[in-house]
């Protein structure tokens, strides 16, 4: 199994604005972002990032079972297409492949980036750099005591301003 990140970032490591608007990413990263959960199959959020893609039209994510992380519980008016959970990121994981997946796509935000990234539970990350920089923001990954090493794997022009960063995490 394998665990794909996927974010659009200010230049200086902003997922979104303070008030959780991520709506100045480019077309091309939507795209991307689109593109990826369609090819998984799957797409694992927090709460946070759901009521931002509810709020913008954008849940549930077509062909792909969206997974929502939160403590709380959530109505589910979606059917099979969604699932809500509590558990820790290594047993989203394991369900997911027990349901015959081969590629986890993490989507955000940054706390639940965290704690993905805290287990040693993301192989590969993509970041679209955007041309902007706001003094405060939500960060890529929220803070917390992880440290991990990356291996660049390409780098590509995916428009005129926003450069595509595509890691490998050194295990
Ligand atoms: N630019 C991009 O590509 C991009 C992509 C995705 C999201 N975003 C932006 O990111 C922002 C949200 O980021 P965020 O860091 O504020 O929030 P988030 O990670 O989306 O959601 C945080 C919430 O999810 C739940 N959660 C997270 N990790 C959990 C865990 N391990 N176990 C159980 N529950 C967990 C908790 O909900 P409970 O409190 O209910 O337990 C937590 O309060 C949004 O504004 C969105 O627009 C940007």
């Amino acid at each position: 199994m394998k665990t794909v990140l996927y974010m659009g970032m200010s230049v200086n490591g902003f997922i979104a604005k303070k008030d959780g608007n991520s709506q100045w990413t480019s077309e091309e990263d939507l795209k991307g972002f689109f593109e990826h959960s369609k090819s998984a199959g799957n797409i694992i959020m927090g709460k946070n990032t759901y009521l931002e893609a509810l709020r913008y039209g954008y849940f549930p994510f077509p062909e792909a079972l969206n997974i929502i992380v939160s403590h709380e519980p959530i109505k589910n008016t979606w059917n099979d297409r969604v699932l809500t959970t509590d558990k820790p990121p290594q047993e989203i994981l394991r369900l997911l492949e027990a349901r015959g997946f081969t590629t986890a796509f993490l989507a955000g935000g940054g706390q639940l980036n965290r704690s993905f990234i805290k287990e040693k539970l993301i192989d590969e990350i993509y970041i679209d750099v955007e041309p902007f920089v706001f003094g405060q923001g939500i960060p890529i990954f929220a803070e917390g005591d992880f440290a991990v090493d990356l291996e660049l794997l390409e780098v590509k022009k995916i428009n005129i301003h926003t450069i595509q960063l595509h890691y490998q995490v050194l295990k």
